[in-house]
């Protein structure tokens, strides 16, 4: 069951419910959104029902649901979401670009790749402190050594810094540098790690898993919701197909239905997706003109020295056509680029 509060709903109204539906044996999940509050409710929901919850002040609308998730769907949240790291709006009405290294390797690559990210027009940059390899005996990153650079850079540029935490034990240390923290594909089922996430305070990106159901993708944002965080980004960076001329498969059609069952942002990744820099702009396009709300890109100043994923990263020239092709496209879908 789902109560979604009314705009005027008080701090006191929302404890009210919770301390009913807890007295009553259930429990209740909070997430406070820009606009309303929400309480996702665990328990009997017979129960639940006799405990006239819609009759109390501040309740705005109460809803059985029996989907496996709640508080990131659509149907509790009619409205599509805007999540804001550090003023920067990714939502319905804007086009985010989001770049950056893929790696963090040096303070002066980050840099280069940090300015080429913001000639470009991006206005989040992205980079990677801890690594999630293959292989044990591939680059794993700078850890967080990685993360000062990223906030030098961030002081340097005044990009905030999306960035991925692998580990539930991390998050605290990763969120004191990030401005939004990233759960990746490898990790969008670790639920230990989504709840910590959930509970950090900053926006989080999740991105799909490579062999998940839209589903399954959608029930891992609900557990980083019912830790009373609904500042989450969906991220889809390409599934695992038959196909093997790219890494990955871009589903395109995810970006509607995410959208349509969810509330909150989606965005695409084709540089993941692909797996390699000529497919990058024609990913990018299909995934703008399918719905998605923003972009996230690799980009190196020397991708043949890139310590991780150099045949997807993009230099300069790529730069000024994806900069380009938001731009037109922003247009063509109405939306700013912000
Ligand atoms: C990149 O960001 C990931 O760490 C990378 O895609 C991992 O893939 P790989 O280790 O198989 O190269
Ligand atoms: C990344 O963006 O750095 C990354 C590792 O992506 P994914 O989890 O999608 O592979």
């Amino acid at each position: 069951m789902v109560i979604v509060m009314s705009p005027d709903a008080t701090p006191s109204d929302v404890d009210a419910v919770v301390a009913r539906v807890e007295t009553a044996g259930g429990r209740a999940f909070v997430s406070r959104g820009v606009s309303r509050v929400i309480v996702g409710l665990v328990g009997d929901v017979d129960l639940f029902a006799s405990l006239n919850l819609s009759g109390m002040p501040g309740v705005g609308q109460v809803t059985r649901v029996s989907t496996g998730y709640k508080l990131v769907s659509r149907e509790q949240h009619p409205d599509r979401s805007v999540v804001h790291v550090r003023g920067v709006p990714i939502g319905p009405d804007t086009l985010t670009l989001i770049a950056g290294p893929c790696a963090v390797e040096t303070p002066e690559q980050t840099l280069a790749a940090a300015r080429m990210a913001q000639r470009a027009g991006a206005t989040l940059l992205r980079g990677g402190a801890f690594k999630p390899r293959t292989s044990p005996y591939a680059f794993q990153g700078l850890g967080e050594l990685g993360l000062k650079i990223l906030a030098d850079v961030r002081t340097e540029t005044g990009l905030p810094i999306v960035t991925e935490v692998l580990s539930a034990h991390e998050v605290e240390m990763v969120a004191s540098y990030a401005d939004m923290l990233q759960v990746g594909t490898r990790n969008m089922q670790n639920f230990t790690l989504l709840r910590e996430v959930g509970a950090a305070g900053k926006p989080v990106m999740l991105k799909r898993g490579m062999n998940a159901t839209i589903e399954e993708w959608l029930m891992a944002a609900e557990y980083i919701a019912q830790r009373g965080n609904l500042s989450i980004v969906l991220c889809e960076r390409g599934i695992r197909t038959f196909e093997t001329a790219t890494r990955n498969t871009l589903d395109v059609s995810a970006v509607p239905v995410a959208q349509r069952l969810s509330h909150l942002p989606v965005i695409v990744d084709p540089s993941h997706s692909g797996g390699r820099r000529d497919l990058v702009l024609p990913l990018a396009r299909a995934g703008i003109v399918a719905g998605s709300d923003g972009v996230i890109v690799d980009v190196h100043p020397d991708p043949a020295t890139a310590l991780c994923d150099g045949p997807q990263a993009l230099v300069e020239e790529d730069l000024t056509d994806l900069s380009r092709t938001i731009e037109d496209l922003s247009v063509y879908m109405g939306r700013t680029n912000p």
